[in-house]
């Protein structure tokens, strides 16, 4: 049930976004933020188990991407990856998502330092999977020093300062201020949570932390002798949705081709090991997280149905009333055809919603 749900949400996000009424519907996301290098690729990589995600220093992400994951069984097609932008192909080999989304990255956002707010959407099927919608964004970069001199020289200079680290913060902000996203905020655990940028921004959005879960990554990374304990037990800074403990792979295990298997398994012995984390070890991990997320999902979208199911049927009606006008010989008959088509969807996709609604009220009862 849960999975058919996200699932449907998934599909319905596809549908609605090739036209334009898609933004007022505002389907529950998780969010990823974090400054650059924190893990955030690190995370994404590891909840799908694969390695799939650009890399490289500096601004990687520079455009956001949607990410939809939907769990296959075993005996479909096995694991594969669509992209919006190309739907009529099917991508089994993950190096070719990457470069993929580097060559869709570098089409809009440039070849450089640019950024673009116009989404790349993908979506993996693979058994390996959770059905889970999340949002990757550009990391948020450190205002440094010398990097401010150097953009007051170049303003100076009569060049075009792209205020980048301004461009990301407002785009971060744009996604997270919606009150339907679901915060992820990833902060590496051998710095101080009370200084982690992505926790400052949630707060501005999200004041009563009842959206943002905190993503603790590089817990091995800690000083001998310390541990976050208190961060992961909700001692340390309150979120209602708490803190959950991963280790990543290291930039060791990446040279060496350290599996994701081998990294899953490795991070479980971690936590069952240590003599801080052994009591909290179930709760704690990539696995964990993942389930987490797919449940915290899965009640955001349930609570959202009843609005989902009126907006929806008021979308219907409102594109068969443009489709009316359509008789009008001031649309081609290319207009007529998308328009016919977008409302067979829209009134499918409604039914079938509909149809989970009702499922989910009679299975509540
Ligand atoms: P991003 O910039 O936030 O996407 O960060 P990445 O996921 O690219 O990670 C930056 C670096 O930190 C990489 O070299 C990772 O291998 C390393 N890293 C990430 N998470 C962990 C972790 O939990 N433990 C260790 N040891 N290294 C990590
Ligand atoms: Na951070
Ligand atoms: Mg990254």
């Amino acid at each position: 049930m849960e999975n058919n749900l996200i699932e449907l949400t998934n599909k319905l996000q596809t549908v609605l976004a090739s036209i334009s009424s898609y933004e007022s519907l505002d389907l529950p996301q998780i969010v990823v933020v974090g400054s650059q290098s924190s893990g955030k690729s690190s995370v994404l990589e590891t909840i799908v188990q694969r390695d799939f995600l650009p890399r490289g220093s500096g601004i990687v992400t520079r455009r956001p991407l949607i990410l939809q994951l939907i769990t296959q069984r075993q005996s479909d097609a096995g694991e594969y990856a669509e992209f919006m932008h190309c739907r009529d192909k099917r991508f089994f080999d993950f190096d070719e998502i990457r470069q993929e989304i580097e060559r869709e990255t570098s089409r809009l956002a440039g070849a450089n330092k640019g950024i673009s707010r116009t989404p790349i959407h993908l979506r993996i099927y693979s058994p390996k999977v959770l059905t889970l919608t999340l949002v990757d964004l550009p990391g948020l970069t450190k205002n440094g020093r010398k990097k401010r001199m150097l953009t007051i020289l170049i303003f100076l200079l009569g060049d075009q300062p792209q205020d980048i680290e301004k461009q990301i913060r407002s785009l971060i902000m744009d996604y997270i201020s919606n009150p339907n996203s679901i915060i992820l905020a990833v902060s590496p655990a051998n710095m101080d949570v009370a200084n982690s940028d992505s926790l400052k921004l949630a707060r501005q959005v999200d004041p009563e932390g009842k959206r943002t879960i905190g993503v603790l990554t590089k817990l091995d990374l800690m000083d001998a002798g310390t541990n976050a304990l208190d961060v992961l037990m909700g001692r340390s800074y309150p979120l209602r949705l708490g803190f959950i403990g991963v280790v990543n792979r290291s930039q060791q295990d990446i040279l060496t081709n350290k599996s994701m298997t081998e990294a899953i398994d490795a991070e479980e012995d971690f936590f069952r090991q240590h003599s801080a984390y052994r009591s909290i070890a179930s709760r704690c991990g990539t696995k964990y997280l993942s389930k987490q997320l797919n449940s915290i999902l899965y009640t955001r979208i349930k609570e959202k149905l009843p609005e989902l199911r009126s907006k929806l049927s008021s979308l219907v009606s409102q594109t068969q009333q443009e489709l009316n006008q359509y008789g009008d010989p001031a649309f081609s008959s290319g207009d007529l055809h998308r328009g016919s088509l977008i409302l067979k969807l829209l009134t499918k996709f409604s039914n079938d919603f509909v149809a989970a609604i009702d499922g989910t009220s009679s299975e509540m009862s």
